[in-house]
C-alpha cells in the first residue's frame, strides 16, 4: 500500500492525486483521499486512482491519500482507505497490519463499523480520545500505545491542526518543501515537489504543519536528519513509452553504467565497492546465506552460481519467508545477504531480524537509499538502478546481479581466490555488459515477432543449466506476472523427470544455450522436447544452433554474464506477449511492487 500526505499553502487535492499516481505501483486495488478544509471530504473507491473523482476546487490545504493492496478485506469501496470515525471528523490511512484489531474492536462499544479492515479501529479509537479532551497528536499517540503489529499511519481531524503520522516497521518519508510538508511511503510520492527528505524511524510520531514538523519518539522530541535525494521527477515518468516496464527495460544499459561506474579497478583486477564491512571478517567467513523474495531471489540464485566456484565458500539461498536459523553453523563466520529492490519487503526484513538474533553480520543489496533494510543491516551495497515503477522488476534484477558480480570479485580478491588476471577478465565482461544489453534491445523487432507468433500457446517453458537456471526461473516469472499465461522455468536436466509430460506442439520451450551454461547437455534436452513437437526458441552465443532450434536469438559472448543478457531478450518477449494480450502490464492483477506484510 502507499500513503501520501500534504499540508501547506497550496490546494492539496492535485498534490495528493499526483502522490497517489506515483505510488500506485505499491498497490492498486483501491484508492482514496481525505481533504481537510472547512469540512472533511473523503473520496474513496475500489479500483485504480484513475477511477476516483477528486474534487477540483476545494479550500483544502491539507489532506492524506492511500492506494491499497488488500490484506484484510476484499478490495471494495467500503474497505478502501481513508477510514473515518462515527462523527466523520477523523480520517486515517494505514499501511501494514494491526494484529490485535479484533480485541480493540470488541472494546469499541457502540461504534458502527463499515468495513472489514483492521484499519477502521484506529479512527474510532482516536475519536474516543478526542472526545475525552485530547488533541489530535495526543490522541493518536495514546492510540498507538494500544496498537500491535507493523504499520505506518497518517491521521487528520477536521478541527485539529496538521497531519499526525507514525511509523512502526513500515516506511514513511517526510518531504520538506518550500510550500509545505509532504508525506509518503517513499520518496516517489512527492519527488515532483521536493527532494529534501527525512526518514521516520520505528516508534516515531510526526506532527506535520504548514511550516514544519515535530517528531517525537518515546515521549522525547527528536531530530531526523534532512537529506537530498538524487532521483529526479523525470526519471519517474514514462518518457514516451507505452508502459513503465518497457521504459525500464530500455533503461538497462544506463542503469548498468550507473551500477558499474567508479567500481571497476582495472589495474588491480578488483572491484571497489563502497562497503565498510570489516575485511578480516570477510576473509574469515565460510558461509553466506542469501535471503530474498520474487525476482530478487532469482538474483540471489544467480549470485550463488558466481560466488561458490570463485570465492571458496558455501552459499545458501533461501526464500526470505522460509529462512530459519538453525544451530550447526558458526554465526560469527556466516554473512547474511538480503537482496531487495525496495528494501521494504516484510518477509526479507523479518528474515534479517531472525539472522541478527544470534549475531550474524548482515548486508543489504538494494536500490533504495534510506529504506528500512538499510537501517537494520550492518552495511548496504546499492545497485543504483534509479526508480523502478513497473511492478515486474527488470532493470533492478540486472543491476542486482551486476552488483553481486562485483561483490564476488571484491570477495574473491580479498580472500585470494581470484587472481588479478581473472578479476580483470570478469571485470572486462562487466564493462561490456551495457553494450551487450543494448544489442539485445536493438533486436526487439525480432523478439516482438516471436512473441506475436506464440501468444496463443497453451504454456511456455524455460530451461537452463547452471547460471542459466535462475534466469529460466526469472523469465518464467516475468511472463506469468504480466501475461497471466502458464509459464514455468526448469533446470534443463530435470525436464525429463516429470515436466516433459506437459510438453506438446503448443508449448514453446525457450532454451538457454549460451557457452557459459553447458550448451551441449542442454542440446540433449532440446532434442527431447523437439521430438515431442514443441517449438524451441534457443538463446545462443554460437552459430550452428539453427539445426536444433526452430528459432534462435543471438546472445553476445560474455562469459558468466551471458545468461543475464539473455534475460533481457526474455523480458522483451514477456512484454510483447502481454501487450499482445492487452494486459495491464505495469499493474498486473493481485500484485504489488512492494509487499510490506508477511
Ligand atoms: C513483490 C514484487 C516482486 C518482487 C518482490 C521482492 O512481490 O511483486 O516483483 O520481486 O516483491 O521485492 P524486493 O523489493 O524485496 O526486491
Amino acid at each position: 500500500c502507499g500513503i501520501t500526505g500534504y499540508i501547506g499553502v497550496n490546494e492539496s487535492a492535485s498534490i495528493l492525486s499526483t502522490g497517489l499516481k506515483n505510488l500506485e505501483y505499491r498497490g492498486y486495488d483501491s484508492a482514496g483521499i481525505a481533504l481537510v478544509g472547512e469540512q472533511l471530504t473523503v473520496r474513496k473507491q475500489e479500483g485504480t486512482i484513475d477511477g476516483l473523482t477528486i474534487p477540483s476546487e476545494t479550500d483544502a490545504t491539507h489532506g492524506i491519500g492511500h492506494t491499497r493492496w488488500s490484506t484484510h478485506g476484499e478490495p471494495t469501496d467500503e474497505n478502501a482507505h481513508p477510514h473515518t470515525d462515527c462523527s466523520g471528523d477523523v480520517a486515517v490511512v494505514h499501511n501494514g497490519i494491526i494484529s490485535n484489531y479484533t480485541e480493540l474492536k470488541a472494546e469499541l462499544d457502540g461504534h458502527i463499523f463499515e468495513s472489514e479492515t483492521d484499519t477502521e479501529v484506529i479512527p474510532h479509537l482516536i475519536e474516543e480520545e478526542i472526545a475525552a479532551g485530547a488533541d489530535l497528536r495526543a490522541a493518536t499517540m495514546r492510540v498507538l500505545d494500544r496498537l500491535e503489529g507493523s504499520f505506518a499511519i497518517a491521521a487528520t481531524h477536521v478541527d485539529h491542526e496538521g497531519i499526525v503520522a507514525a511509523r512502526q516497521d513500515s516506511p514513511l518519508v517526510i518531504g520538506h518543501g518550500d510550500d509545505g510538508m509532504y508525506l509518503g511511503s517513499d520518496v516517489t510520492a512527492f519527488v515532483e515537489y521536493t527532494r529534501r527528505v527525512s526518514y521516520l524511524e520505528d516508534g516515531d510520531v510526526a506532527h506535520l504543519s504548514a511550516d514544519g514538523i515535530s517528531v517525537f519518539n518515546d515521549g522525547e522530541c527528536v531530530e531526523r536528519e534532512i537529506q537530498t535525494v538524487d532521483w529526479d521527477a523525470s526519471a519517474a515518468g514514462k518518457a514516451g513509452h507505452d508502459h513503465y516496464m518497457h521504459k525500464e527495460i530500455h533503461e538497462q544499459p544506463n542503469a548498468l553504467r550507473q551500477a558499474i561506474s567508479g567500481r571497476i579497478d582495472e589495474l588491480t583486477g578488483n572491484a571497489s565497492l563502497d562497503i565498510d564491512l570489516d575485511e578480516r571478517y570477510l576473509q574469515a567467513v565460510d558461509e553466506i546465506h542469501i535471503v530474498a523474495c520474487g525476482t530478487s531471489y532469482h538474483a540471489g540464485l544467480y549470485a550463488k552460481e558466481l560466488l561458490e566456484p570463485l570465492v571458496d565458500l558455501t552459499v545458501r539461498v533461501d526464500l526470505a519467508s522460509e529462512y530459519e536459523v538453525y544451530d550447526g553453523f558458526d554465526s560469527r563466520r556466516t554473512l547474511v545477504v538480503a537482496v531487495t529492490q525496495s528494501g521494504e519487503t516484510a518477509d526479507t526484513l523479518s528474515a534479517i531480524r531472525r539472522a541478527k538474533a544470534p549475531g550474524m553480520t548482515t548486508l543489504a543489496v538494494t536500490n533504495t537509499v534510506g529504506s528500512t533494510i538499510t537501517r537494520e543491516v550492518d552495511d548496504s551495497l546499492f545497485i543504483k538502478a534509479g526508480p523502478e515503477i513497473g511492478v515486474a522488476a527488470t532493470k533492478t534484477f540486472v543491476s542486482q546481479v551486476t552488483a553481486l558480480a562485483l561483490f564476488t570479485i571484491y570477495l574473491g580478491r580479498l580472500r585470494g581466490t581470484i587472481s588479478a588476471g581473472d578479476g580483470a577478465d570478469i571485470l572486462e565482461n562487466i564493462r561490456r555488459l551495457p553494450n551487450a544489453v543494448q544489442s539485445i534491445l536493438d533486436a526487439e523487432p525480432n523478439i516482438k515477432r516471436l512473441a506475436k507468433q506464440y501468444v496463443d500457446s497453451d504454456a511456455f517453458f524455460f530451461i537452463g543449466r547452471g547460471l542459466a537456471y535462475p534466469v529460466a526461473l526469472e523469465s518464467a516469472l516475468k511472463l506469468k506476472e504480466i501475461s497471466y499465461a502458464h509459464a514455468e522455468g526448469f533446470a534443463a536436466g530435470e525436464l525429463k523427470h516429470g515436466p516433459l509430460a506437459l510438453v506438446t506442439k503448443n508449448t514453446p520451450v525457450l532454451a538457454f544455450l549460451s557457452e557459459s551454461a553447458s550448451p551441449d547437455e542442454t542440446f540433449n534436452n532440446v532434442k527431447e522436447v523437439e521430438s515431442r513437437g514443441a517449438p524451441v526458441i534457443g538463446l545462443s552465443t554460437s552459430d550452428g544452433t539453427e539445426s536444433f532450434c526452430k528459432h534462435t536469438i543471438d546472445i553476445p559472448s560474455l562469459g558468466r554474464l551471458e545468461p543475464l543478457v539473455a534475460n533481457v531478450a526474455l523480458q522483451l518477449f514477456a512484454y510483447h506477449v502481454a501487450n499482445e494480450m492487452g494486459r495491464p502490464i505495469d499493474k498486473p492483477r493481485n500484485l504489488a511492487k512492494s509487499v510490506t506484510v508477511e
